[in-house]
């Protein structure tokens, strides 16, 4: 059996049949102690009607102050990465847009990774976010992202760049650009990873 707050996430997540309900059921949520050490519930940024949803770990200290995801340093490298295969989270046209979130909408203090329990309660609303989304394709950057949504503890350099399926979406794990911007060297395969997406969305 799940926790109580567990079951009360998805309770509250599957009651929501829009993108703003959404929204307001995670900011009325307090199942999750993150909440009250940020400033502010970080929900999404970008085009929700795009052809691409991005998934990442949690906001940093630029997105709790803007109340945006990947703002700051990794969100720049983000924005380049993406703009390299013509997509934007700026663009109106869904084939070019991108919608952007993460799994936890609150930043964890000084940046620590998210415990596990903090994913748990937390994941029945970013499912939710995807299913109300319906992009054509998942990117999830990260290990923490792919974990939580594909509930593998396979590591990233085995999953990244191979589509899965999540719920009938295809689903691609890749590295995070927090991890490009410690490890350059790495970029070759994120951009090999980026090559698989647009070849997707173009086939
Ligand atoms: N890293 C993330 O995973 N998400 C953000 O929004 C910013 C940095």
């Amino acid at each position: 059996e799940s926790p109580p707050a567990e079951a009360g996430a998805a309770a509250l997540a599957a009651a929501c049949d829009s993108l703003p309900a959404l929204r307001a059921a995670m900011a009325a949520f307090e199942g999750c102690a993150l909440k009250h050490g940020a400033r502010s519930l970080v929900f999404a940024d970008g085009n929700p009607r795009a052809r691409v949803m991005i998934v990442g770990e949690a906001p940093g200290q630029d997105e709790d102050l803007a109340g945006l995801p990947f703002v700051g340093r990794s969100g720049q490298l983000l924005d380049r990465m993406f703009a390299a295969i013509g997509l934007s989270r700026h663009a109106e046209a869904p084939e070019e847009a991108l919608y952007i979130t993460n799994l936890l909408p609150w930043r964890p203090p000084r940046n620590r990774d998210p415990a596990g329990n903090e994913a748990a309660v937390m994941a029945p609303f970013l499912f939710r976010h995807i299913e109300l989304a319906r992009p054509d394709a998942l990117v999830l950057v990260g290990k923490i992202a792919v974990g939580a949504v594909l509930e593998t503890s396979e590591g990233i350099t085995q999953l990244r760049g191979r589509w899965a399926d999540w719920r009938g979406i295809p689903t691609l794990p890749t590295l995070h650009p927090a991890y490009l911007l410690r490890a350059p060297i790495h970029k070759r395969e994120a951009w090999a990873d980026l090559l698989s997406l647009r070849a997707r969305l173009d086939g």
